[in-house]
Protein backbone atom coordinates (compact mmCIF):
# COMPACT_ATOMS: atom_id res chain seq x y z
CA UNK A 1 0.00 0.00 0.00
CA UNK A 2 1.67 3.21 -1.13
CA UNK A 3 1.16 6.23 1.15
CA UNK A 4 -0.85 9.41 0.31
CA UNK A 5 0.11 12.63 1.71
CA UNK A 6 -3.13 14.41 1.82
CA UNK A 7 -3.09 18.52 1.69
CA UNK A 8 -6.07 20.53 1.67
CA UNK A 9 -4.52 23.52 0.18
CA UNK A 10 -2.47 21.37 -2.46
CA UNK A 11 -3.48 22.72 -5.91
CA UNK A 12 -3.21 19.75 -7.42
CA UNK A 13 -5.58 18.01 -4.54
CA UNK A 14 -8.40 20.78 -5.36
CA UNK A 15 -8.00 20.56 -9.01
CA UNK A 16 -9.10 16.49 -8.67
CA UNK A 17 -9.30 15.34 -5.13
CA UNK A 18 -11.27 12.03 -5.99
CA UNK A 19 -7.93 9.98 -6.77
CA UNK A 20 -7.21 11.03 -2.88
CA UNK A 21 -10.45 10.33 -1.77
CA UNK A 22 -10.40 6.80 -3.29
CA UNK A 23 -7.36 6.10 -1.05
CA UNK A 24 -8.50 7.84 1.83
CA UNK A 25 -11.47 5.30 1.51
CA UNK A 26 -9.95 2.32 0.47
CA UNK A 27 -6.89 2.59 2.64
CA UNK A 28 -7.56 5.00 5.34
CA UNK A 29 -11.05 6.26 5.76
CA UNK A 30 -10.46 7.94 9.36
CA UNK A 31 -7.15 9.66 8.31
CA UNK A 32 -5.02 11.46 11.05
CA UNK A 33 -4.04 15.25 9.32
CA UNK A 34 -2.13 15.89 12.10
CA UNK A 35 -2.45 18.76 14.89
CA UNK A 36 -5.52 16.70 15.73
CA UNK A 37 -7.46 16.91 12.23
CA UNK A 38 -8.69 13.61 11.04
CA UNK A 39 -10.75 13.46 7.42
CA UNK A 40 -13.80 11.04 7.32
CA UNK A 41 -14.08 9.44 3.80
CA UNK A 42 -16.75 6.32 3.73
CA UNK A 43 -20.58 6.55 3.23
CA UNK A 44 -21.02 4.80 6.01
CA UNK A 45 -18.97 6.80 8.67
CA UNK A 46 -19.97 10.04 7.43
CA UNK A 47 -23.28 9.23 8.09
CA UNK A 48 -22.76 8.04 11.72
CA UNK A 49 -20.83 11.41 12.15
CA UNK A 50 -23.61 13.60 10.55
CA UNK A 51 -26.50 11.60 12.74
CA UNK A 52 -24.90 12.08 16.24
CA UNK A 53 -24.86 15.62 16.68
CA UNK A 54 -24.73 15.40 20.27
CA UNK A 55 -21.20 13.82 20.12
CA UNK A 56 -20.02 15.50 16.89
CA UNK A 57 -20.78 19.25 17.49
CA UNK A 58 -21.61 21.98 14.83
CA UNK A 59 -20.47 24.62 17.44
CA UNK A 60 -17.00 22.91 18.02
CA UNK A 61 -16.46 22.31 14.62
CA UNK A 62 -17.64 24.87 11.34
CA UNK A 63 -18.47 27.52 14.80
CA UNK A 64 -15.18 27.61 16.00
CA UNK A 65 -12.78 27.14 12.57
CA UNK A 66 -14.64 30.22 11.32
CA UNK A 67 -14.65 32.03 14.47
CA UNK A 68 -10.75 31.73 15.22
CA UNK A 69 -8.65 29.54 14.63
CA UNK A 70 -8.74 27.90 10.65
CA UNK A 71 -4.69 29.33 10.51
CA UNK A 72 -4.11 26.08 12.96
CA UNK A 73 -4.66 23.97 10.16
CA UNK A 74 -2.44 21.36 8.96
CA UNK A 75 -1.23 21.88 5.14
CA UNK A 76 1.24 23.52 2.78
CA UNK A 77 0.06 27.02 2.22
CA UNK A 78 -0.03 29.32 5.24
CA UNK A 79 -1.15 32.63 2.99
CA UNK A 80 -4.50 30.65 2.23
CA UNK A 81 -4.95 28.89 5.57
CA UNK A 82 -5.06 33.17 7.03
CA UNK A 83 -6.72 34.18 4.64
CA UNK A 84 -9.58 31.43 6.23
CA UNK A 85 -9.28 33.05 9.04
CA UNK A 86 -9.00 36.90 8.04
CA UNK A 87 -11.68 36.40 5.43
CA UNK A 88 -15.17 38.26 5.08
CA UNK A 89 -16.79 35.17 6.14
CA UNK A 90 -14.15 34.97 9.03
CA UNK A 91 -15.13 38.42 10.09
CA UNK A 92 -18.35 37.78 10.23
CA UNK A 93 -18.20 34.50 12.09
CA UNK A 94 -15.90 36.30 14.78
CA UNK A 95 -18.73 39.52 15.06
CA UNK A 96 -21.76 36.38 15.79
CA UNK A 97 -19.45 35.16 18.43
CA UNK A 98 -21.76 34.05 21.39
CA UNK A 99 -24.60 33.98 18.94
CA UNK A 100 -26.52 30.99 17.97
CA UNK A 101 -25.97 30.38 13.90
CA UNK A 102 -27.88 27.80 12.53
CA UNK A 103 -25.00 25.60 10.74
CA UNK A 104 -22.90 26.20 13.63
CA UNK A 105 -25.09 25.69 16.28
CA UNK A 106 -25.65 22.23 18.56
CA UNK A 107 -28.95 20.84 20.45
CA UNK A 108 -31.26 22.30 21.58
CA UNK A 109 -30.63 25.44 20.35
CA UNK A 110 -30.31 23.96 16.71
CA UNK A 111 -34.19 22.91 16.97
CA UNK A 112 -35.82 26.54 17.81
CA UNK A 113 -33.38 28.14 15.32
CA UNK A 114 -34.55 25.92 12.55
CA UNK A 115 -38.26 25.68 14.21
CA UNK A 116 -38.28 29.39 13.58
CA UNK A 117 -36.80 29.54 9.72
CA UNK A 118 -38.03 26.70 8.21
CA UNK A 119 -41.71 27.28 6.44
CA UNK A 120 -40.50 29.36 4.25
CA UNK A 121 -38.28 27.00 2.56
CA UNK A 122 -40.79 23.85 2.92
CA UNK A 123 -41.20 22.34 -0.78
CA UNK A 124 -44.23 24.06 -1.30
CA UNK A 125 -43.06 27.20 -0.41
CA UNK A 126 -40.59 27.00 -2.34
CA UNK A 127 -42.60 25.61 -5.88
CA UNK A 128 -44.62 28.64 -5.43
CA UNK A 129 -41.18 30.69 -6.81
CA UNK A 130 -40.87 28.74 -10.28
CA UNK A 131 -42.71 31.23 -12.13
CA UNK A 132 -40.52 33.98 -10.71
CA UNK A 133 -37.39 31.72 -11.56
CA UNK A 134 -38.30 30.92 -14.78
CA UNK A 135 -38.50 35.03 -15.90
CA UNK A 136 -34.88 35.63 -14.05
CA UNK A 137 -33.40 32.41 -15.86
CA UNK A 138 -35.23 33.57 -19.33
CA UNK A 139 -33.85 37.21 -18.73
CA UNK A 140 -30.06 35.64 -17.78
CA UNK A 141 -30.05 33.01 -20.64
CA UNK A 142 -30.71 35.91 -23.37
CA UNK A 143 -28.26 38.36 -21.73
CA UNK A 144 -25.77 35.56 -22.24
CA UNK A 145 -26.94 35.06 -25.63
CA UNK A 146 -26.49 38.89 -26.30
CA UNK A 147 -22.90 38.61 -25.18
CA UNK A 148 -21.92 35.91 -27.85
CA UNK A 149 -18.44 36.47 -29.12
CA UNK A 150 -18.25 34.07 -32.54
CA UNK A 151 -20.75 32.11 -30.82
CA UNK A 152 -19.28 31.55 -27.64
CA UNK A 153 -20.50 33.06 -24.20
CA UNK A 154 -19.71 32.36 -20.76
CA UNK A 155 -22.19 30.36 -19.25
CA UNK A 156 -20.68 31.02 -15.24
CA UNK A 157 -20.28 34.58 -15.82
CA UNK A 158 -24.26 35.14 -17.37
CA UNK A 159 -26.26 32.75 -15.61
CA UNK A 160 -24.73 30.67 -12.78
CA UNK A 161 -23.00 33.06 -11.19
CA UNK A 162 -25.32 35.80 -10.98
CA UNK A 163 -28.86 33.71 -10.79
CA UNK A 164 -27.92 32.54 -7.33
CA UNK A 165 -27.29 36.00 -5.63
CA UNK A 166 -30.49 37.30 -7.56
CA UNK A 167 -32.53 34.40 -6.01
CA UNK A 168 -31.56 35.27 -2.71
CA UNK A 169 -31.97 38.90 -3.36
CA UNK A 170 -35.57 37.99 -4.48
CA UNK A 171 -36.62 35.96 -1.60
CA UNK A 172 -34.82 38.71 1.05
CA UNK A 173 -36.73 41.52 -1.04
CA UNK A 174 -33.48 43.42 -1.53
CA UNK A 175 -34.95 46.47 -4.11
CA UNK A 176 -33.66 47.06 -7.33
CA UNK A 177 -31.98 50.36 -6.64
CA UNK A 178 -29.41 48.31 -4.03
CA UNK A 179 -29.44 44.75 -5.56
CA UNK A 180 -25.84 46.09 -7.29
CA UNK A 181 -24.62 46.79 -3.55
CA UNK A 182 -25.63 43.34 -2.64
CA UNK A 183 -23.83 41.39 -5.26
CA UNK A 184 -20.76 43.49 -4.37
CA UNK A 185 -21.28 42.22 -0.78
CA UNK A 186 -21.98 38.75 -1.76
CA UNK A 187 -19.33 38.51 -3.43
CA UNK A 188 -17.14 40.00 -1.02
CA UNK A 189 -18.24 37.19 1.73
CA UNK A 190 -18.50 34.35 -0.65
CA UNK A 191 -15.19 34.50 -2.14
CA UNK A 192 -12.99 34.67 1.43
CA UNK A 193 -15.22 31.12 2.11
CA UNK A 194 -14.05 28.15 0.16
CA UNK A 195 -10.00 26.24 0.03
CA UNK A 196 -9.31 27.07 -3.35
CA UNK A 197 -10.95 31.03 -3.88
CA UNK A 198 -9.13 34.01 -4.13
CA UNK A 199 -9.55 36.53 -1.05
CA UNK A 200 -9.04 40.07 -0.92
CA UNK A 201 -9.07 40.19 2.94
CA UNK A 202 -9.71 44.24 2.97
CA UNK A 203 -12.68 44.30 1.01
CA UNK A 204 -13.87 40.93 1.84
CA UNK A 205 -14.01 42.16 5.78
CA UNK A 206 -15.49 45.80 4.17
CA UNK A 207 -17.99 43.90 1.94
CA UNK A 208 -19.03 41.87 4.88
CA UNK A 209 -19.32 45.15 7.71
CA UNK A 210 -21.47 47.31 4.82
CA UNK A 211 -23.53 43.84 4.57
CA UNK A 212 -23.86 43.60 8.40
CA UNK A 213 -25.00 46.98 8.61
CA UNK A 214 -27.76 47.05 5.34
CA UNK A 215 -29.74 44.15 7.22
CA UNK A 216 -29.68 45.69 10.60
CA UNK A 217 -31.35 48.49 9.44
CA UNK A 218 -34.05 46.67 6.61
CA UNK A 219 -34.62 43.91 9.99
CA UNK A 220 -35.46 47.23 11.99
CA UNK A 221 -37.68 48.65 8.97
CA UNK A 222 -39.65 44.92 8.45
CA UNK A 223 -40.52 44.94 12.45
CA UNK A 224 -42.07 48.32 12.39
CA UNK A 225 -43.89 47.89 9.11
CA UNK A 226 -43.56 44.04 6.78
CA UNK A 227 -43.83 43.59 3.35
CA UNK A 228 -44.06 40.99 1.15
CA UNK A 229 -40.38 38.89 1.95
CA UNK A 230 -39.12 36.32 3.86
CA UNK A 231 -37.49 39.08 6.27
CA UNK A 232 -40.92 40.25 7.42
CA UNK A 233 -42.03 36.46 7.51
CA UNK A 234 -38.48 35.61 10.07
CA UNK A 235 -39.82 39.00 11.95
CA UNK A 236 -43.49 38.10 12.03
CA UNK A 237 -43.13 34.51 12.59
CA UNK A 238 -45.55 33.13 14.87
CA UNK A 239 -43.40 31.73 17.88
CA UNK A 240 -45.03 28.53 19.09
CA UNK A 241 -43.77 28.43 22.38
CA UNK A 242 -40.56 29.14 21.24
CA UNK A 243 -38.64 32.20 22.09
CA UNK A 244 -39.03 34.25 18.37
CA UNK A 245 -35.24 34.86 16.78
CA UNK A 246 -33.24 38.16 18.05
CA UNK A 247 -31.97 41.02 15.62
CA UNK A 248 -28.50 39.99 15.67
CA UNK A 249 -29.97 36.11 15.12
CA UNK A 250 -31.95 37.37 11.82
CA UNK A 251 -29.28 38.99 10.68
CA UNK A 252 -27.07 36.00 11.17
CA UNK A 253 -29.37 33.52 9.53
CA UNK A 254 -29.46 36.28 6.68
CA UNK A 255 -25.74 36.50 6.29
CA UNK A 256 -25.79 32.96 6.84
CA UNK A 257 -28.32 32.09 3.19
CA UNK A 258 -26.28 34.09 1.28
CA UNK A 259 -22.92 31.83 2.60
CA UNK A 260 -24.96 28.21 2.31
CA UNK A 261 -26.90 29.19 -0.69
CA UNK A 262 -24.79 31.16 -3.18
CA UNK A 263 -21.40 29.65 -3.85
CA UNK A 264 -23.07 26.16 -3.77
CA UNK A 265 -25.45 26.52 -6.36
CA UNK A 266 -23.40 27.71 -8.37
CA UNK A 267 -20.85 25.24 -8.47
CA UNK A 268 -24.03 22.25 -9.07
CA UNK A 269 -24.47 23.93 -12.11
CA UNK A 270 -21.14 24.37 -13.30
CA UNK A 271 -20.03 20.43 -12.21
CA UNK A 272 -23.49 19.72 -13.92
CA UNK A 273 -22.51 21.51 -17.45
CA UNK A 274 -18.89 19.85 -16.95
CA UNK A 275 -19.81 17.10 -16.47
CA UNK A 276 -22.06 16.81 -19.25
CA UNK A 277 -19.27 18.27 -21.39
CA UNK A 278 -16.77 15.14 -20.52
CA UNK A 279 -19.05 12.49 -20.90
CA UNK A 280 -21.13 13.45 -24.56
CA UNK A 281 -23.24 10.03 -24.45
CA UNK A 282 -24.69 11.40 -21.12
CA UNK A 283 -25.35 14.65 -22.60
CA UNK A 284 -27.76 12.95 -26.11
CA UNK A 285 -29.27 9.91 -23.45
CA UNK A 286 -30.34 13.47 -21.51
CA UNK A 287 -31.54 14.99 -24.88
CA UNK A 288 -33.13 11.96 -26.14
CA UNK A 289 -35.34 11.76 -22.95
CA UNK A 290 -35.75 15.11 -21.08
CA UNK A 291 -37.50 13.58 -18.39
CA UNK A 292 -34.29 12.48 -16.77
CA UNK A 293 -33.31 15.80 -16.08
CA UNK A 294 -34.00 15.50 -11.97
CA UNK A 295 -32.59 12.24 -11.33
CA UNK A 296 -29.25 13.87 -13.51
CA UNK A 297 -29.45 17.17 -11.37
CA UNK A 298 -29.05 14.10 -8.42
CA UNK A 299 -26.43 12.64 -10.18
CA UNK A 300 -24.35 15.67 -10.75
CA UNK A 301 -24.93 16.39 -7.05
CA UNK A 302 -23.52 12.77 -6.18
CA UNK A 303 -20.92 12.66 -9.08
CA UNK A 304 -19.49 16.19 -8.34
CA UNK A 305 -20.45 17.30 -4.61
CA UNK A 306 -20.77 21.11 -4.81
CA UNK A 307 -19.82 21.20 -0.68
CA UNK A 308 -17.03 19.04 -0.70
CA UNK A 309 -16.70 18.84 3.03
CA UNK A 310 -17.71 20.63 6.52
CA UNK A 311 -16.12 20.14 10.14
CA UNK A 312 -17.55 18.89 13.39
CA UNK A 313 -15.84 19.20 16.77
CA UNK A 314 -15.78 16.31 19.40
CA UNK A 315 -17.57 16.76 22.32
CA UNK A 316 -16.48 13.51 24.16
CA UNK A 317 -14.28 10.28 22.77
CA UNK A 318 -15.21 8.39 19.33
CA UNK A 319 -14.61 5.76 17.41
CA UNK A 320 -15.19 5.92 14.19
CA UNK A 321 -14.62 3.29 12.01
CA UNK A 322 -12.12 1.42 13.94
CA UNK A 323 -9.85 4.52 14.93
CA UNK A 324 -10.19 6.17 18.19
CA UNK A 325 -10.89 9.87 17.89
CA UNK A 326 -10.15 11.93 20.81
CA UNK A 327 -12.77 14.68 22.89
CA UNK A 328 -11.69 18.48 21.03
CA UNK A 329 -10.51 16.10 18.07
CA UNK A 330 -11.66 18.16 14.87
CA UNK A 331 -13.12 15.82 11.81
CA UNK A 332 -13.87 16.68 8.43
CA UNK A 333 -16.96 14.83 6.47
CA UNK A 334 -16.15 14.64 3.02
CA UNK A 335 -19.15 14.54 1.53
CA UNK A 336 -17.89 14.40 -2.22
CA UNK A 337 -15.91 10.94 -0.96
CA UNK A 338 -18.97 9.23 0.69
CA UNK A 339 -20.60 10.02 -2.64
CA UNK A 340 -18.43 8.03 -4.51
CA UNK A 341 -18.10 4.74 -2.16
CA UNK A 342 -18.70 1.94 -4.20
CA UNK A 343 -20.22 -0.03 -0.72
CA UNK A 344 -23.31 2.39 -1.81
CA UNK A 345 -23.58 3.48 -5.17
CA UNK A 346 -22.28 0.29 -7.09
CA UNK A 347 -18.85 -0.95 -8.39
CA UNK A 348 -19.44 2.26 -11.49
CA UNK A 349 -19.72 4.75 -8.02
CA UNK A 350 -17.39 6.61 -10.06
CA UNK A 351 -18.81 6.93 -13.56
CA UNK A 352 -21.29 9.57 -14.17
CA UNK A 353 -25.05 8.41 -15.49
CA UNK A 354 -27.69 10.26 -16.08
CA UNK A 355 -29.77 7.49 -15.30
CA UNK A 356 -28.42 6.43 -11.90
CA UNK A 357 -31.12 8.57 -9.97
CA UNK A 358 -28.83 8.20 -6.39
CA UNK A 359 -31.41 8.54 -3.43
CA UNK A 360 -28.47 7.93 -0.78
CA UNK A 361 -26.22 10.27 -1.51
CA UNK A 362 -25.21 13.18 0.92
CA UNK A 363 -24.49 16.15 -1.34
CA UNK A 364 -26.66 18.09 1.04
CA UNK A 365 -25.82 16.02 4.28
CA UNK A 366 -27.98 14.40 6.28
CA UNK A 367 -29.51 14.47 9.89
CA UNK A 368 -30.49 17.50 11.32
CA UNK A 369 -28.62 20.18 9.60
CA UNK A 370 -29.56 18.76 6.45
CA UNK A 371 -29.28 21.41 4.22
CA UNK A 372 -32.61 23.94 4.49
CA UNK A 373 -32.40 25.02 0.96
CA UNK A 374 -32.20 21.86 -0.73
CA UNK A 375 -35.33 22.46 -2.42
CA UNK A 376 -34.59 25.45 -3.57
CA UNK A 377 -31.35 24.71 -4.81
CA UNK A 378 -33.20 21.92 -6.69
CA UNK A 379 -35.48 23.99 -8.30
CA UNK A 380 -32.79 26.67 -9.28
CA UNK A 381 -30.68 23.99 -11.08
CA UNK A 382 -33.91 22.03 -13.05
CA UNK A 383 -35.08 25.50 -14.33
CA UNK A 384 -31.86 26.97 -15.35
CA UNK A 385 -30.65 23.66 -16.94
CA UNK A 386 -34.40 23.55 -18.81
CA UNK A 387 -34.46 27.22 -20.08
CA UNK A 388 -34.74 27.39 -23.27
CA UNK A 389 -33.25 30.21 -25.68
CA UNK A 390 -35.55 33.13 -26.55
CA UNK A 391 -35.76 31.56 -30.40
CA UNK A 392 -36.97 28.18 -29.52
CA UNK A 393 -39.00 30.17 -26.91
CA UNK A 394 -40.91 32.23 -29.76
CA UNK A 395 -41.15 29.12 -31.64
CA UNK A 396 -42.17 26.18 -29.29
CA UNK A 397 -42.36 25.54 -25.75
CA UNK A 398 -39.95 22.61 -26.10
CA UNK A 399 -37.02 22.73 -24.43
CA UNK A 400 -33.56 23.31 -26.73
CA UNK A 401 -29.42 23.23 -25.75
CA UNK A 402 -28.78 26.79 -24.92
CA UNK A 403 -25.62 25.65 -22.60
CA UNK A 404 -24.30 28.78 -24.59
CA UNK A 405 -20.90 26.92 -25.03
C1 LIG B 1 -26.46 22.72 -4.62
C2 LIG B 1 -26.64 23.59 -3.66
C3 LIG B 1 -26.42 23.31 -2.21
C4 LIG B 1 -25.66 22.34 -1.59
C5 LIG B 1 -24.84 21.24 -2.24
C6 LIG B 1 -25.81 22.53 -0.16
C7 LIG B 1 -25.21 21.71 0.79
C8 LIG B 1 -25.43 21.81 2.14
C9 LIG B 1 -24.91 20.90 3.13
C10 LIG B 1 -23.98 19.73 2.84
C11 LIG B 1 -25.38 21.29 4.35
C12 LIG B 1 -25.17 20.56 5.67
C13 LIG B 1 -24.17 21.26 6.55
C14 LIG B 1 -23.78 20.43 7.77
O1 LIG B 1 -24.15 19.27 7.91
O2 LIG B 1 -23.03 20.99 8.60
C15 LIG B 1 -26.18 22.48 4.14
C16 LIG B 1 -26.82 23.19 5.12
C17 LIG B 1 -27.49 24.37 4.90
N1 LIG B 1 -27.84 24.91 3.67
FE1 LIG B 1 -27.33 24.20 1.87
N2 LIG B 1 -26.62 23.60 0.07
C18 LIG B 1 -27.03 24.10 -1.15
C19 LIG B 1 -27.87 25.17 -1.37
C20 LIG B 1 -28.46 25.92 -0.39
C21 LIG B 1 -29.36 27.03 -0.63
C22 LIG B 1 -29.84 27.51 -2.00
C23 LIG B 1 -29.67 27.55 0.60
C24 LIG B 1 -30.57 28.71 0.95
C25 LIG B 1 -30.82 29.74 0.22
C26 LIG B 1 -28.99 26.74 1.59
C27 LIG B 1 -29.07 26.94 2.95
C28 LIG B 1 -28.54 26.08 3.89
C29 LIG B 1 -28.67 26.30 5.32
C30 LIG B 1 -29.37 27.48 5.99
C31 LIG B 1 -28.01 25.23 5.94
C32 LIG B 1 -27.86 24.98 7.44
C33 LIG B 1 -28.95 24.05 7.92
C34 LIG B 1 -28.81 23.67 9.39
O3 LIG B 1 -27.72 23.81 9.94
O4 LIG B 1 -29.82 23.26 9.96
N3 LIG B 1 -28.28 25.77 0.95
N4 LIG B 1 -26.22 22.75 2.78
Amino acid sequence: MSTVKVDLFDRAFLADPYPTYRWLREHSPVHHLGAGYWLVSRHHDVVRVLRTPTVFSSELGYGAMMRADASALPGSDPDRRRALTDSGTGVLMRSFAGLRVLIAADPPDHMRLRRLVSRPFAPRAIAALEPRLREICDQLVDGMLDARVDGVADLWEHVSYPLTTMVIAELLGIPPERKADFKRWSDAVVNGLSFGGATDITSGAAGAMEMFQYFSDVVEARRAEPRDDLISLLVHEPADGDDPLTVPELIAFCVLLLLAGNETTTNLLGNFFESMHAHPDQLQRLRDDPALLPGAVEEALRYDSPVQGLWRGLRAPADIGGVEVPEGGRVMVLFAAANRDATVFGDDAETFRVDRNPLDHVAFGTGMHVCLGASLARLEARVAIGTPCSTARQASSEPANRSGR
